[in-house]
Formats: structure tokens, sequence, C-alpha cells
């Protein structure tokens, strides 16, 4: 007689608290197209799946390194012709006390292994509120409490200084920072990242500076890196190709610590533990960094235009609709609007794409202060299609709390 195996194979506890909302929204989204309507997708930061492509030359430089044979492993921290045009952007951010750089399969992967190689159990580290969901995520993974710190809306989404120092503990290992910030657009100023450096500093802390958006800044300013106004204090910095150069199905992304070496020797060690047991990331696809640090960079002028303008129908939408509100977004291309409704904003989400067909995210995926409501938008489409998506979210809006 045959065996089966009818027991349920449960997952891991560890997992209960894993939740990443952007991804989390497709089963709504799957009901709305099975039932034959097109989705107006606010929802996910792929600039692909718009009117961007990825600039030819860096095409170009996979498809040689394929074809000249780079197609087994690599060595684990990357391929030294990308390690070398990483150090060499790290010094056009003006990053001078640079100790490790490393490549991984996206920045995704860098943050999975840098706090995995930090926290130990019952310590903790500051994300901001709201955040981009993978730093929650790979921290429930790894049986941490979150620690959230406020950026603070009234204060152009700028973190909460005051709130970080208090949440501070013996405990706390490190502050992540996201800046250009998903989900709110906003970017911090010198002061803010001094400010912020100097906390780090007094209580030993390292700093998780995501610039992955550090060349889509939408108005006049320049980016301001964590790391160049703080030489001192222990910084990974994580950049890659997913935004900046239109290629994020690639999965490339780096790393680079910076600080006093002595300090940072041990934990880097640590990560270099994970990135062996990992073997290394995707290969051919490294051969695009050096293209894309060193290259044209022609791609960035269009896509901050569009983004710019994109950006302006967004903020004009909110601020003459009832009810919404928002902070203009300074860089990267999303927006964070604040809903005055009155039931939460994952039923405004999921309620908007049953009946609309437009997809955004909840501000309850990201996180929010208790008693405000937000939802996120992706402003990557064309002026046409944000405007009709626009227009059916204001109606929706107008049916449903009139
Ligand atoms: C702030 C931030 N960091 C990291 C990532 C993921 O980057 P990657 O595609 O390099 O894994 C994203 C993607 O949206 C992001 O918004």
């Amino acid at each position: 007689m045959p065996v089966t195996q009818a027991r349920e194979i449960s997952a891991a506890r560890r997992l209960d608290n894993v939740r990443y909302a952007i991804r989390d929204l497709a089963s709504v989204a799957s009901e709305v197209t099975a039932q034959g309507h097109a989705i107006l997708p606010l929802n996910i930061g792929d600039p692909i799946s718009f009117d961007f492509a990825t600039p030819r030359h860096l095409i170009e430089a996979v498809y040689n390194a394929m074809k000249d044979g780079h197609n087994g492993y690599a060595p684990s921290p990357g391929v030294s012709e990308a390690l070398e045009a990483i150090r060499g952007e790290a010094a056009r951010k003006s990053i001078t006390t640079v100790q490790d750089v490393f490549v991984t399969n996206g920045v995704s992967e860098s943050v999975d292994a840098c706090l995995t190689a930090l926290v130990n159990p019952g310590e903790n580290i500051l994300t901001p509120c709201p955040d981009y969901p993978m730093y929650s995520a790979v921290l429930a993974k790894l049986g941490i409490d979150l620690n959230t710190y406020f950026l603070n809306e009234d204060d152009g989404w700028q973190p909460d200084l005051i709130d970080i120092q208090r949440k501070i503990t013996s405990r706390t290992r490190g502050i992540v920072l996201i800046n250009p910030n998903n989900p709110t657009g906003s970017v911090c100023s010198r002061r803010m990242l001094e400010q912020m450096a100097e906390l780090a500093r007094r209580h030993s802390l390292i700093i998780f500076a995501d610039e992955i958006y550090d060349k889509l800044i939408l108005d006049d300013d320049r980016h301001v890196s964590m790391a160049a106004v703080a030489p001192d204090v222990p910084v990974v910095t994580f950049g890659g190709l997913s935004k900046n150069y239109l290629a994020p199905g690639w999965r490339i992304g780096w790393s680079i610590v910076s600080g006093e070496a002595a300090a940072v020797k041990p934990y880097i060690e640590g990560i270099h533990r994970l990135l062996r047991a990992r073997l290394c990331a995707n290969h051919p696809e490294q051969y695009a960094i050096k293209a894309a640090l060193e290259g044209p960079q022609d791609h960035l002028l269009e896509v901050r235009q569009k983004l710019r303008s994109r950006r302006d129908v967004t903020v004009k939408w909110c601020n003459s609709t009832p009810r919404v509100s928002c902070v203009a977004p300074r860089g990267a291309f999303y927006a964070y609007p604040r809903l005055e409704i009155p039931e939460g904003d994952d039923i405004f989400v999921k309620e908007l794409c049953r009946q609309k067909h437009v997809l955004a995210v909840h501000g309850s995926g990201f996180g929010q202060k208790p008693g405000t409501r937000h939802f996120r938008i992706v402003f990557l489409p064309d002026e046409a299609t944000l405007t009709k998506a626009y227009a059916a979210i204001g109606e929706f809006m107008q049916e449903r709390y009139k």
C-alpha cells in the first residue's frame, strides 16, 4: 500500500511577524484581474514596469560578461572590477574612511547580511516609522523586537531626533536611516545627518544608511551621504542598480562599510562569514556595476525630469482633494499622503482596488503614528495614467465618505 504523508508541515513560528505589505496585496489584485479588470498600479517601485528602460551600455556589459565566460561562481565579496568601481563611487560620495565594500543580490541581501551579522537576541536596532518594510521583516525573522522611531510629518518627514534619543537603550546596536526615503520621498539635510551621527557617536551605534535612491533627487539640492558627514562613525552605506540604474531584476546591490578601522574590523569579518556561506552574488550582472558608475549618466537627466513632473501632478492632486494632504516628496518616486477617513487605511486600499481598480499600499503596512492614516503612491506611471488613477481615487472617496 502506498504511504501518504498527510501531516501538515507548519511554517516556523519565527515567521509569524514577517510581513511585506507591498506584495501582500497581490491577492486582492488577483481577485480584480480575475474579474477581467485592468489594474492601475501605484503600488510597486519597479521603474521597468513603466516607461523607463535599463541603459543599453549596462545590458551590453552583462551580455559581454556572459560571452566572456563569467558564468561560474564569483568571489564571495564580488568581482574586483566591481569592488574598485564601488570604491570610486564612495570617493565621489565623499566617504573617506572606507574599510570594506562588497556586492550582494540587491540591497535586500546586504540588509539581511548586515543585520544578521550584528544583532544578538535581546538587542535592538532603531528603524524608522514609517519604514520600508524589508527592515522589519528581516528583524522579525531574526526574532528581534522592533524598536521604531518616528519620522515627523509636521517636519517634512524628517527623523524625530527626540524620539530617537528616547528610544536608545543599553541594548540598541544601530539606527536605520533611509535617505532619500521610501515611503515618504523625504531627503535629509546635512544638519539632520550631523545630529543623528552625534547620537550614534555618543551611544556607540552603527548607522545603516540606505541610499539606494541617492541619484533620484527631484529638486536642485544635492544628496549628502551620512558616511561623508560622519567619517569616524561606523556606517554601512547601501547602494545598488535597482533604482538609480533601472535594473531591479538583476538583483545587484552593494555595501560600503566606513568608520574607524579597528572599530569595524570584527563586524566586517562577521559579515564576510555570511557572504562566504551564501557563495556569491549574481556573477555576470556584477559587470554592469563599473559600466553604471563610471559610464554615461544621461538616463538620470530624463528619469529625474519625468519624476519631477509626475511628482508635481501628484502633489497638486493631493492638495486639491478633500480629506487628502501630502508633504511634497523631494527624492525617490514615492508620496505618502495623509488621509482623513473614518476607517482603516487597509480597508481603504482594498476597497479602492476592488471598486476602482487602483492599487496603492496602505500606511499601516509601513507604520504610522497612532490615529493617523496614510497610503503610499508610487508615481512612476506617466501623467495620463496618474491623472486617471487620481480621478478614480477622488471619485471613490466622494462616493464612500460623502
Ligand atoms: C529603501 C529601499 N531599500 C532597498 C530596497 C530593495 O533594493 P534591492 O532591489 O537592491 O534589493 C528598496 C526597494 O524598493 C527600497 O525602497
